[in-house]
C-alpha cells in the first residue's frame, strides 16, 4: 500500500511535489491505515551516468539520499521505477548493462520498491535471437533480481511489462512481489473497467501471499465518479491487488478520503489468507465477486456495470459453492448463518438466513463482510 507519482503527475514529478504528497499522505492520517510506499515513477534519472557507471538523479532530484531518509524518519518507504532497456518508456536513461551499480545505488539511497519497467528494453529483445521464448522474457528481470536481492535492504519487486507471456507463471521464479497483469490504467471507467472486470478474473489462482496480481495503480480521486470509485477501490480489494494510490493527496475531496479510508474494505484487501476473489456474473451487467477470508468470513462485491442503479435480490442459497482452485473453502450457506456488515453504509449488520435486497447506484459496487455465527453449542 502506497502512493506512486505517475497517475497524478506523469513526467512532470519533482522532489517537491513527492515530498509534499508524504506530507499530505501524513498529515491526512492515511499511513495509520497502511499506506507507506512512496513511490517514484519516471523521470527522475539524469541524462547520463558518472564515470563509475553510477546512474544520478536529474536536477528535480537534488538529494535522493536525503529524501529517502526523510521518508523514513517519518516512518514511510522509499520506491523507484527504472528499466532493463536502454531507456525508460519516457525516455529517460534505463538500467541496461548497469544493473550492478543500479542496485547498489537503490540501496546507498534506502530504496525499499523498485518498479522495474519493460518498454524500452524492446529495442534490444527484438534483435534477441530467442525472443518471443518465455526464456527471453524472463531475463532481463531475473539479472536485476539477482543483484537486487545482493543487498542488504529488503527491497519490493515490481514488475511492470504489461502481462506478457503469462507472466503470473513465472513471476514467483524471478521472487517478484507484483507482476502487472495489463497495460496502463487511466482515469476513465472504460479503462477501470476493462482491466478490473475483464482481465484479472482468470488470474485469480496465481496471487499469494508475497506475489501479486497488479492491475495497475489506482485512479480514485482523478477523473471518475464518487461511485466508479467507490467500484475500483471495492475491486481492487476483492482482487488482493496493490493498492498504490495515484491521485493528488495534497488537494483530495472528502469523498476521496473517505474511499481510500475505509478500513474494513482495506481489511478485505490485505486479509492475511492471501486470496483474490473470484468473479461469479448474475446476468443484466451484474456481477457478483467473492473472496475467502481469513477465520472463516468472506467478502462479497456486488458490481452493477449499468449506467443506471439497479435492485438485485442475492438469495444465498444460490451461492453454496466451493473454492476448488485455491483455498477450498466452502460458503456452506445450506449448514452456517453468518452475518452480513455492509461495508460502505454501516447499519446494523442483517443474516444469510433470508435473500438480502442489495440495491447499486450507476457503475458502482456494493460490498459485505460476511462472518459465520458461532453456534453457541459448541
Ligand atoms: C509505462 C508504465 C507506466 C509508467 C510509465 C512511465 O510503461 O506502464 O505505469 O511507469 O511507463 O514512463
Amino acid at each position: 500500500m502506497g502512493w506512486n507519482s505517475w497517475n497524478c503527475w506523469g513526467l512532470d514529478v519533482s522532489a517537491e511535489k513527492v515530498k509534499s504528497s508524504a506530507q499530505a499522505l501524513l498529515d491526512k492520517g492515511l499511513a495509520d491505515y497502511g499506506y507507506a510506499y512512496i513511490n517514484i515513477d519516471d523521470s527522475w534519472e539524469a541524462p547520463e551516468r558518472d564515470a563509475n557507471g553510477d546512474l544520478l538523479a536529474n536536477d528535480k532530484f537534488p538529494d535522493m539520499k536525503g529524501l529517502g531518509e526523510w521518508l523514513h524518519d517519518e516512518g514511510l518507504k522509499f520506491g523507484i521505477y527504472s528499466s532493463p532497456g536502454v531507456t525508460t518508456c519516457g525516455n529517460y536513461l534505463g538500467s541496461i548493462d548497469h544493473e550492478e551499480n543500479d542496485a547498489r545505488m537503490y540501496n546507498e539511497w534506502g530504496i525499499d520498491y523498485l518498479k522495474y519497467d519493460w518498454c524500452g528494453y524492446q529495442q534490444k529483445w527484438m534483435t534477441e535471437k530467442d525472443n518471443y521464448t518465455r526464456a527471453s522474457f524472463i531475463r532481463p528481470y531475473m539479472l536485476m533480481e539477482k543483484y537486487l536481492r545482493e543487498q542488504p535492504r529488503d527491497i519490493f519487486y515490481s514488475l511492470c511489462q504489461y502481462g506478457w507471456e503469462e507472466v503470473w507463471k513465472w513471476g514467483p521464479m524471478v521472487d517478484a512481489n507484483s507482476w502487472r497483469t495489463t497495460g496502463d490504467i487511466t482515469d476513465t471507467w472504460e479503462s477501470m473497467s476493462d482491466i478490473g472486470f475483464r482481465q484479472q478474473e482468470d488470474l485469480y489462482p496465481y496471487a499469494a501471499p508475497g506475489h501479486w496480481n497488479d492491475p495497475d495503480m489506482l485512479e480514485v480521486g482523478n477523473d471518475l465518479t464518487v461511485n466508479q470509485g467507490r467500484a475500483h477501490f471495492g475491486l481492487w480489494a476483492m482482487m488482493a491487488a496493490p493498492l498504490i494510490l495515484g491521485n493528488d493527496l495534497r488537494s483530495m475531496d472528502k469523498e476521496t478520503l473517505d474511499i481510500i479510508s475505509n478500513r474494513e474494505v482495506i481489511a478485505v484487501d490485505q486479509d492475511s489468507l492471501g486470496v483474490q476473489g473470484f468473479k461469479i456474473p448474475v446476468g443484466q451487467n451484474v456481477e457478483t465477486w467473492w473472496k475467502p477470508l481469513s477465520g472463516g468470513d468472506w467478502a462479497v462485491l456486488v458490481l452493477n456495470i449499468n449506467k443506471e442503479p439497479v435492485s438485485y435480490e442475492l438469495n444465498w442459497q444460490m451461492f453454496n459453492m466451493t473454492d476448488d482452485e485455491v483455498s477450498g473453502r466452502s460458503t456452506d450457506f445450506d449448514k452456517i448463518t453468518y452475518t452480513v456488515r455492509d461495508l460502505w453504509n454501516g447499519g446494523k449488520p442483517t443474516k444469510t438466513d433470508k435473500p438480502l435486497k442489495v440495491k447499486v447506484g450507476g457503475e458502482d459496487a456494493a460490498m459485505y463482510r460476511l462472518t459465520p455465527i458461532k453456534d453457541k453449542k459448541h
